[in-house]
């Protein structure tokens, strides 16, 4: 999860190439560096941090040249330090990298004995030092390729190589890596977004491919030094320069507009006429489907915790849900007549998309449900459902959840409808309460001024705990996920009837606890959990559509959402808890849109 970018140019590259860094920050942000050629010799600079820190190095102390690589660092081997930070460059080669090398140990007692002195404590240098040792006595692509051979693991790169110091090198092997064409230039990037900016003409490389860029020309080799051609693929028109706007941060921005994602990603998929659902080509007859897998990590996997309770309310198939970076590691049983549906806002996440080749290889129905239509997972998959919500550049999902959810409601009822579990009228009828979700999430996101209240409670906190039953359940998961990874508040959620089973011990004078209570079957049973955990001196935090039925006076907050179907629930009580992270987080001066050790696309295992 380190950002790539290079570009091979006739004109200065430094400029474009620290624009580029700074769209792939939101792969990783704790360090940064670039190298290109100078009068004959690799000028490497690099530093701790934001690329804005870079730049101030830059600016007291340029670099020039036409040909050139830059990274943004997530770190995995060795902490964020200015040593560790990439291009990892020796006399003859400078590297860029993002993926582990697992076997960097031996490797690197190997290039001890033969002399090679490691700065830094990366597995990347071994790369650096491979090539270097290879080129003694091989060609480019035989020193390249003898040199992939010798990694273990998952990684892009991004080469230099004083030699040919009119090259740019790329390889890869199962980390995203694209190369672009433009006028007079071409351009390596970890990923398509990066390269946006600049073009849309594009080619992805499959694992074992290298490419070579020289500013008016790309060869691509495969790991049989052969030469091989390449599609050039035209990425869709739409306008993806993400801006803030009038937002202080892309999160704020993105939590506000979910009304507007909800809208669009509607009139992608329902028929306003017809009132029908558009799913043509699906890989696998709904009739025909015995179970639904449906597999993600973090918050996509939360939104296929609350699809559960939708497809298990809707259709009769089995329905299981599962964690990618469990599922990968695991002897399922793949039945043909299974569905595997994988939901990931990037598209790019190592685990789920090893899960989704694990499924490949073992030949069954795969279906994904992703933000980002030309990445990884959506190539992989037999069919793709967008969620249509434009570029989310804050780490924290909040709009792709949304969108997620909506896709797999959509999902979950048309496959219903289709195998004659939900009648006719009941469908259209959920069609029309879908219908009325985005104005019901404007509606919700009026609550700011009640929840920067309840945030200002939170900053004397040592914890914090989210209780919901059925569609809530995951969604209290969901509150407690958003709250820990900004605000760095330690924060869990839990299903509200397991609390007796031993987190009740937890509760204590003053501790927050938000409980999710939407008038629905398990209301009652909410409330009186709610009882047990004001009784134990927790300053409760309710939010329900129907606030009047609960009269406790021992209720610190009382937050009352608009009312919806049942099914729909879940989109309105995530927004107030993604708000109430946003709030309690700025509150805090956390950087809302970088929070520590986080990256927004988890490209490393
Ligand atoms: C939390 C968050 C993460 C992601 C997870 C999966 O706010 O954003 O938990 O949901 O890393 O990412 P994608 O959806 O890109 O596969």
């Amino acid at each position: 999860m380190c950002g790539i970018i290079g570009i091979a140019s006739n004109k200065p590259v430094v400029s474009n190439i620290i624009q580029s860094l700074k769209k792939l920050e939101y792969r990783g942000y704790d360090s940064a560096g670039i190298a290109t050629f100078a009068n004959g010799f690799i000028d490497e600079k690099k530093c701790t941090g934001r690329v804005d820190n870079l730049e101030k190095i830059l600016f007291k102390n340029p670099s020039s040249g036409s040909i050139g690589i830059g990274h943004v660092r997530w770190a995995t081997h060795g902490i964020p330090s200015q040593i560790n930070a990439h291009p990892h460059s020796s006399e003859e080669v400078s590297v860029v990298h993002n993926g582990i090398i697992e076997n960097s140990n031996e490797i690197k007692k190997d290039l001890e004995k033969k002399g090679y002195k490691f700065k830094s404590q990366t597995d990347t240098e071994v790369i650096t030092f491979l090539l270097t040792d290879f080129l003694k006595d091989f060609d480019l692509i035989n020193t390249i390729n003898k040199t992939l051979k010798k990694l273990n693991g998952s990684f892009a790169l991004g080469i230099l190589f004083k030699k040919f110091n009119n090259l740019v090198v790329g390889a890869r092997r199962g980390s995203p890596l694209a190369v672009g064409y433009g006028p007079e230039e071409n351009y390596l990037g970890s990923d398509s977004y990066a390269l946006k900016s600049m073009t849309n003409k594009i080619t992805y490389l499959d694992d074992g491919d290298i490419c070579l860029l020289t500013n008016n020309k790309v060869d691509f080799y495969n790991s049989k030094n052969k030469k091989i051609n390449k599609e050039i693929l035209t990425l869709s028109s739409e306008k993806h320069t993400a801006e803030k706007g009038h937002y202080k941060d892309f999160m704020s921005k993105e939590i506000n507009e979910q009304n507007v994602t909800a809208k669009t990603c509607i009139k992608e998929y329902v028929d306003q006429i017809r009132r029908d659902i558009n799913l043509y080509n699906f890989p696998i007859k709904p009739k025909e489907i015995e179970k639904i897998v449906l597999i993600g990590c973090g918050t996509a996997f939360h939104s296929c915790a609350v699809a559960k309770y939708w497809f298990e309310e809707f259709t009769n198939a089995e329905i299981e849900i599962d964690i990618a970076s469990e599922f990968r590691y695991r002897k399922v049983q793949f039945k043909k007549k299974n569905l595997y549906i994988f939901v990931s806002q990037s598209g790019e996440t190592a685990d789920t998309l090893a899960a989704l080749d694990l499924c490949k290889k073992n030949k069954v129905k795969t279906c994904s449900i992703v933000n980002v239509v030309e990445s990884s997972i959506a190539r992989l998959s037999d069919f793709v459902l967008p969620i249509h919500a434009g570029p989310e550049i804050g780490v924290a999902s909040t709009k792709a959840f949304i969108g997620q959810m909506l896709v797999l409601y959509i999902l979950a009822i048309k496959i219903s409808e289709v195998r004659k579990e939900l009648s006719g009228p009941v469908y259209v009828k959920k069609i029309n309460e879908l219908k009325k979700l985005p104005e019901l999430i404007k509606k919700t996101l009026l609550c700011q001024d009640k929840i920067q209240v309840i945030a200002k409670d939170f900053l004397q906190a040592r914890g914090a705990m989210f209780m919901g039953r059925g569609l809530s359940f995951p969604i209290a998961l969901e509150g407690a996920l958003k709250l820990k990874e900004l605000s760095y508040l330690h924060a869990e959620g839990y299903p509200a009837g397991e609390m007796k089973h031993g987190p009740l011990a937890l509760i204590e004078e003053g501790l927050p606890v938000v409980i999710l209570a939407p008038k629905d079957k398990y209301f009652e049973k909410t409330i009186s959990n709610m009882q047990e955990v004001i009784a134990r001196g927790g300053k409760v935090i309710l939010i329900s559509n129907d606030n009047n039925t609960v009269t406790s006076e021992n209720v610190r907050f009382s937050l009352e959402v608009p009312k919806s179907d049942e099914q729909l629930t879940p989109f309105i009580m995530a927004i107030p808890l993604q708000l109430l992270a946003y709030h309690v987080a700025s509150l805090k001066n956390c950087n809302i849109d970088k929070p520590r050790n986080l990256a927004k696309s988890v490209t490393v295992e």
